[in-house]
């Protein structure tokens, strides 16, 4: 049989990504990243379809290149067609549909959610079905119960702002640049992670919540900065370790509650929150307590790229799960 060799397409947000993967194993992932954004303290729709737009030939050029494959051998491409914001998702939509039409070759419509659980399955060693995972990122704070490649239950959700939020947004109130959960983690790690409390939700089952975090550091701060100006300068460290282990703290808690109903100790995280060091450590020191088996995608598979739509793909294509020219880009998506 020959090789299976499949483009992935990203575009779901302000991160141009492409990857190619040969019979599910990477051999290039390219991403080109919008710095255009920071002055604006968050991402401009309107700005980010048109950079995708600027970006999108160079970065598949330089992914086939890399992968040393031509547009001929390609057996299917793969590209995120929601959630997301809609002119970016359109920009990678259009594209893959051309090229699609173009050679001829398969399209397979890929769900951004999914696709970061699936980055799990990209290198080895992976976790073995069923697992449970714990999709952490920027617009969703999502818990499943992974039963196969394409096959999933939702366990729990949150009910208001994501993890990801909850990191950009107290990381904005401490002056932090955007995106601020990767400043926050940096300046933790010299901090002391119960130098100051933070109320956790008190939220029954499975779902989160994090909106609460975010108004207590909000009123935390304006009390603290009201007696000593100089508060969130002298203290940055302790408060981004404090805040840091609160937000890990609800997270594990639930991850803890649903290996004990589901019987599950297979346990990943997936999305961009994946790549903090506070969480990633706590996850591997909760699994050799508890007897888990935890898995973490690498930090390039974390954040937004195409190698997780890639190896997406590669199982849809293996099952046979096509998409059309008319299937559509969905902007806000429930999973
Ligand atoms: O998965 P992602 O790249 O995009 C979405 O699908 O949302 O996630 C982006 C989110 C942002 O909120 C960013 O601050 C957060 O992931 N993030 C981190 C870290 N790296 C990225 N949060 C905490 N610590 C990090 N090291
Ligand atoms: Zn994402």
């Amino acid at each position: 049989m020959s090789s299976i060799y499949i483009l992935g397409i990203e575009t779901s947000c302000d991160e141009t990504a492409v990857a190619v993967c040969k019979d599910g194993v990477m051999l290039s992932n390219i991403i080109a990243s919008q710095t255009i954004h920071q002055k604006y303290g968050g991402v401009v729709p309107e700005l980010a379809g048109r950079m995708h737009i600027e970006y999108i030939v160079p970065t598949v050029t330089q992914a086939l290149k890399e992968a040393h494959c031509t547009v001929q051998e390609l057996s299917a491409i793969a590209y995120t067609n929601g959630p997301g914001l809609i002119g970016s998702l359109l920009v990678g939509s259009e594209f893959a549909k051309s090229l699609s039409l173009t050679l001829n070759t398969p399209l397979i419509a890929v769900n951004h959610l999914e696709s970061h659980i699936m980055a799990n399955l990209i290198d080895s060693p992976k976790p073995s079905f069923p697992f449970l995972c714990l999709t952490v990122s920027g617009g969703h704070t999502l818990l499943t119960k992974v039963l196969g490649p394409l096959d999933y239950e939702i366990l729990g959700r949150t009910h208001d702002d994501a993890v990801g939020e909850a990191f950009d947004k107290t990381a904005k109130l401490l002056g932090f640049a955007y995106p601020g959960g990767p400043l926050i983690d940096k300046c933790a790690q010299g901090g002391n992670p119960h130098a100051f409390i933070f109320p956790k939700p008190k939220i029954e089952g499975l779902d989160f919540s994090f909106s609460g975090v975010k108004t207590a550091v909000l009123y935390f701060l304006q009390k603290n900065t009201l007696q000593d100006t100089q508060f969130i300068e002298t203290h940055k460290a302790d408060i981004c370790a404090s805040i840091q282990y609160t937000l890990i703290a609800i997270l594990l808690d639930k991850l803890e509650k649903a290996v004990a109903l589901t019987n599950i100790k297979e346990v990943c995280i997936a999305g961009g929150v994946s790549a903090n060091s506070g969480l990633r450590k706590a996850l591997t020191n909760k699994g050799i307590e508890k007897k888990w088996h935890t898995y973490y995608p690498k930090m390039e598979y974390c954040t937004d790229n195409a190698a997780m739509v890639a190896i997406y793909g590669y199982y849809q294509y293996l099952s046979g799960r096509y998409s059309t020219l008319t299937t559509p880009c969905f902007p806000t998506g429930k999973l």
